[in-house]
């Protein structure tokens, strides 16, 4: 019998159990998983968690942008509840611990409250955001976003992946585009529990991150028209090749954050090329930017360069070019309030602490504009992550649901 409420631990057995299931679904041959946003594997994944919700009697709502609430009552339902969660979608080829860690997690918090008969003053909510990935359908946390106010619904809706499949059918065919409309509610806090995907907390040997904000993150799609025409009857000096006028580009992306410094990155991670063909001079190339950097503006400033350098070298080599933004997230900063009881409760269940911040984009940095948010991280062997070989230690994972339990349960206890 549990003495005190600070002795409550989460049950680690049953969040691996859970864990592991989840990982079974779009499981990849190489030990990671393919479970893109909208796809059969995410709906098998959505499904599974909602029985998860059922069987705890939470109340469950999907909204129109498919994402899934689960609310546990508190013993003040006119209080503002507590909101905690991540996502089920992943990366091509991505890895098991990548968002499902954070929804699981939240699960196990309240698996554990429920088992211990816990009774809350506020609501606690469990959220499994749709597409948080924006690997298949742009932009990245596309339902926190709605459901933020901060994205529109109609754009998000008509976006097409590479088949030209439109995100809304999607939705519909996987029978998550619920009744209730994506809109934000009241919140008292929003807590995301995830794995750093960086070496950062690696190489301190601490057990948990606790990141002061998020990155701000520009996305643009580039679009190359050339001439398509025969590789070995046309001169050297008489072609408009798109994929050529591309690859000077993608180098331009990959030295322009040394150019910058002040710890941006820059990355070129998408691309396709037509007509794709041995003997064909490509004529149609389209590619993905990505830069991310902490410091304000800094960003912005890059892209401007990058464009002026980028009209330069499609004039040089003939090419049309077009340009789409399909995210523009300026850098969020989470409560200090909140952050300042992660490191607290990470002190008093023993486990060593580290400031940092997210490179990787979460839907908390949405969340941290309407509620104070926070989030709790744990480290990722060797940094990886968006790869099959993701990995973190199971006792890190345990650690971090603690304190995403302690600090879920002292603000909902909050009057
Ligand atoms: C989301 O995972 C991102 O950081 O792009
Ligand atoms: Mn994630
Ligand atoms: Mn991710």
């Amino acid at each position: 019998m549990m003495k005190h409420i600070s002795d409550l631990k989460v049950n680690a057995d049953r969040l691996r159990n859970a864990w592991e299931k989840m990982a079974t679904i779009g499981a990849t041959p190489a030990g990671g998983v393919h479970r893109l946003a909208l796809s059969d594997e995410d709906k098998a994944a959505r499904d599974i968690f909602v029985a998860w919700l059922e069987d705890i009697h939470l109340e469950v709502t999907v909204d129109d942008m498919g994402n899934i609430f689960g609310k546990r009552s508190g013993k003040n339902n006119t209080l503002p509840p507590v909101l905690s969660g991540s996502h089920l979608d992943s990366a091509p080829k991505g890895g098991r611990f990548d968002g499902a860690l954070g929804v699981l997690g939240t699960l196990e918090v309240l698996r554990t409250l429920t088992e211990k008969n816990v009774v809350t003053e506020r609501p606690i909510i469990i959220v499994n955001w749709t597409n948080e990935e924006g690997c298949r359908f742009h932009p990245a946390m596309a339902g926190s976003g709605v459901w933020a106010g901060r994205l529109d619904k109609k754009t998000i809706y008509n976006q097409t992946d590479s088949r030209g499949k439109r995100f809304f059918d999607e939705l519909k065919r996987i029978g998550y585009n619920g009744a209730v409309a994506a809109k934000r509610f009241p919140l008292h806090a929003y807590f995301e529990y995830h794995i750093e995907q960086g070496p950062v907390l690696e190489n301190s040997g601490k057990v948990i991150g606790v990141p002061r904000g998020i990155v701000g993150v520009l996305w643009k799609n580039v679009f190359l028209k050339g001439l398509a025409n025969h590789a070995g009857t046309t001169p050297m000096q008489a072609r408009s090749d798109a994929l050529c006028a591309a690859a000077e580009m993608i180098l331009n992306v990959n030295e322009l954050p040394s150019r910058m410094g002040r710890g941006m990155v820059g990355t070129v991670g998408e691309i396709h090329n037509l007509p794709n063909a041995v003997n064909v001079i490509p004529d149609n190339v389209h590619f993905s930017v990505d830069l991310r950097c902490w410091e304000e503006d800094l960003v912005e400033r890059a892209w401007e360069k990058l464009k002026a350098e980028f009209k330069e070298i499609a004039e040089k080599r003939k090419c049309a070019l077009e340009i789409k933004e399909s995210m523009n997230l300026s850098r969020s900063a989470f409560s200090k309030s909140l952050c300042d009881k992660i490191i607290d409760v990470s002190r008093k269940l023993g486990y060593p602490a580290l400031e940092m911040v997210s490179g990787a984009g979460h839907d908390a940095a949405y969340l941290s504009d309407i509620a104070p948010t926070a989030m709790i991280f744990a480290p990722s062997i060797g940094g990886q992550s968006h790869v099959e070989s993701e990995n973190t230690k199971w006792e890190d994972c345990e650690a971090g649901t603690n304190v995403l339990l302690h600090c879920v349960l002292a603000s909902a206890m909050e009057k």
